[in-house]
């Protein structure tokens, strides 16, 4: 029987502090970060819509490793039905921990429709764990990469002359903090309105991003046209080495303009002018739109995640 100490709200310091250190600890095991940025956004933030499930061991935070072996968090507000992510640390894995949280995750889910879980990287346990529970795969998140030092550079890059060509009548400018919040929510939330997290995005999980040590506007784009806002492609450069296309973000009413293309080359050419080795991104395994942009671009596939739910979720199409 796994003692599981269930807190909603914002957790202690303390206790943030020694999720982050057990998400390094399973990185670093299992090659895989097992919590994203959201949920680790989330661990200190008193508004978030989620339960935190944490598995201590006795014997306190002198204990090897610290006192924390397991954790799991659902984001009870996610639409249709809870998704969660969870760890175990790798030091006390195949003894019940991952299937008591998993168990636990599950009861507290029901009254939100039912639970999705979140494997990075799909790895064996964690395909196992949640077959063992009767969950099958419902969707993927494919991370794509482009590796700059072998890539040719596009139109527009450092190397050339013409900067990517926009359509017709659209400006590009980079975002202004404290300006431009309230329209790029609106937007946002329009490009991504049936995506289950990134069109939920307040304009204060924005702030919290501007004020990660990460955030650099001069690497976020807002393309408009007649004053109005079409598109926007935010990067992130959080690793040494590695830009990320973060986000990119087109008006519904503006799709199927070349707008995407256009900022993703921006963005490449941006990324390899700061002398960045490659470029990743993440993207839903059934968006073929945003594939084929970023493949046309020289991104290739390079990891999978998958989320697994109980049978009678059926896999929602959704787009990012
Ligand atoms: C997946 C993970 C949470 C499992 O935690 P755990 O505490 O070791 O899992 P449990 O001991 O409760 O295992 C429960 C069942 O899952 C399956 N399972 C778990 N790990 C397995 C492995 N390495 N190989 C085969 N089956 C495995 C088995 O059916 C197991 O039951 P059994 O031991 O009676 O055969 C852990 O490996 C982990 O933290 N991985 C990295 C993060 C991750 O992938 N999270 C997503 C989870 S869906």
């Amino acid at each position: 029987m796994v003692d599981i100490r269930a807190v909603r709200g914002a957790l202690d310091n303390s206790v943030a502090e020694a999720v982050r250190a057990l998400a390094a600890r399973a990185h670093d095991a299992d090659g895989v970060a097992p919590l994203s940025e959201q949920p680790l956004l989330w661990l200190a933030d008193p508004a978030a819509p989620v339960a935190h499930l944490l598995v201590e061991r006795p014997g306190g935070p002198e204990a090897p490793g610290g006192a924390l072996v397991g954790y799991a968090q659902l984001d009870l507000g996610a639409p249709g039905a809870a998704s969660a992510e969870l760890v175990v640390d790798p030091a006390v894995r195949r003894r019940g921990i991952g299937r008591g949280l998993l168990g636990q995750a599950h009861a507290l889910a029901e009254s939100a429709g039912g639970l999705r879980v979140w494997a990075h990287g799909d790895l064996p346990p964690a395909q196992a764990l949640a077959r063992a529970a009767g969950m099958a795969p419902v969707r993927e998140l494919w991370q794509m990469r482009l590796d700059l030092r072998t890539a040719d550079p596009e139109p527009g890059a450092a190397s050339s002359p013409q900067p990517p060509q926009m359509p017709d009548g659209v400006t590009v400018r980079t975002f202004v903090p404290g300006k431009d919040e309230d329209a790029w929510v609106a937007l946002n939330a329009r490009a991504f309105a049936d995506h289950p997290e990134q069109g939920r995005l307040t304009r204060a999980d924005l702030l919290a991003r501007e004020a990660e040590p990460w955030f650099d506007p001069e690497g976020f784009w807002l393309a408009e046209r007649d004053g109005r806002l079409l598109g926007s492609m935010w990067t992130k450069v959080a690793e040494p080495g590695v830009g990320e296309v973060y986000a990119l973000g087109i008006d519904p009413d503006a799709q199927g303009l070349g707008l995407g293309g256009a900022l993703t080359r921006l963005a490449v050419a941006a990324l390899r002018e700061r002398g960045l080795g490659a470029v990743e991104l993440y993207t839903e395994g059934d968006n073929e739109p945003a594939i084929r942009t970023y493949a046309r671009a020289g991104f290739t596939r390079s990891a999978v995640d998958v989320m697994y739910g109980t049978p009678a979720l059926s896999a929602r199409p959704v787009t990012r």
